[in-house]
């Protein structure tokens, strides 16, 4: 499509600017790319996402205009044809526009919506990837995603179905037959639903699962059970999001891994 037919692009067609769609990583600043971080340190904006850590939005340029992209006027959400509306302005009167996304932009982070719709409006667009939550949580807490005595397969899967407008529904009957490691971002408010339907695609209730919580982050915290007794003990420790799942007998490890000392820090 031409920029200039675009219905998103407004007024005189002038883009001046690169938008850098950049993964801030889970939360531990140790954890975010050099490159980012050097992106940070000279954008002219910033438009972040709520799960960016503090640590990480410390390190923006102080002469940056910084934006909650989740936050407009009146306190109501931003939709997300309004940030993407934002960065095609932003874009056109400044050189270096930053939209900072929490973990890793293209997985569950809508970066590649953003993307096309940036690049069909005419502005020139760079990924800088982070390191995902579903991977870097489960590591902090000793839990290896594949191991050669316990899984061969890891799976990353959306546990939030409500958004099945935006993608195609989960099919836990061949997840549960496929893959020996299933690791699920958004899954807390669904998750006696995912049990019930891994359980009825042939997963014992035995099946070990740990539930990791702000993982990287100081306040990290985890909660280990099995497909029978987590959703029990989730409303028992009024365990909240963001976490993330891990369902498979990887979590076994954990009691040899995890309780790790001190983290170097950044
Ligand atoms: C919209 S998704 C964004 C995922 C992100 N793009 C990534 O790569 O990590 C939000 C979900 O990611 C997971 N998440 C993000 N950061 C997390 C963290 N530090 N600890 C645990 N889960 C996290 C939670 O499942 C949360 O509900």
């Amino acid at each position: 499509m031409n920029p200039t037919d675009n219905p998103m692009v407004s007024g005189n067609y002038t883009p001046l600017g690169k938008v850098y769609l950049v993964g801030a990583g889970p939360g531990d600043p140790g954890l975010f790319t050099l490159k980012g971080k050097g992106l940070l340190e000279h954008a002219d904006v910033v438009v972040y996402d709520a799960l960016v850590s503090p640590q990480i939005l410390g390190m923006i340029n102080p002469q940056s205009e910084k934006i909650d992209a989740g936050k407009r006027r009146g306190n109501h959400s931003r939709l997300q044809e309004e940030t993407t509306q934002l960065l095609i302005e932003k874009a056109q009167t400044n050189a270096i526009v930053v939209r900072l996304k929490g973990g890793d932009p293209f997985v569950f982070g809508r970066g590649g919506e953003e993307m096309e719709d940036l690049v069909r409006a005419g502005i020139s667009v760079e990924v800088v990837p982070g390191v995902t939550s579903g991977i870097a949580a489960p590591a902090y807490a000793g839990i290896p995603l594949t191991h050669r005595l316990y899984s061969s397969s890891v799976t990353f899967v959306t546990g939030h179905e409500a958004a099945g407008k935006y993608r195609p529904k989960v099919n836990w009957t061949a997840i549960a037959h496929s893959s020996e490691t299933i690791v699920i971002y958004m899954g807390l408010h669904n998750l006696s639903y995912i049990i019930a339907e891994l359980n009825s695609a042939g997963l014992s209730l035995d099946t070990p699962v740990a539930l990791i919580r702000w993982g990287t982050r100081p306040e990290q915290s985890e909660l280990i059970g099995t497909l029978a007794t987590i959703v029990t003990q989730v409303e028992a420790a009024q365990f909240e999001a963001p976490a993330i799942a891990v369902i498979g007998n990887v979590v076994k490890l954990r009691d040899i891994l995890g309780n790790r000392e001190e983290s170097f820090e950044f």
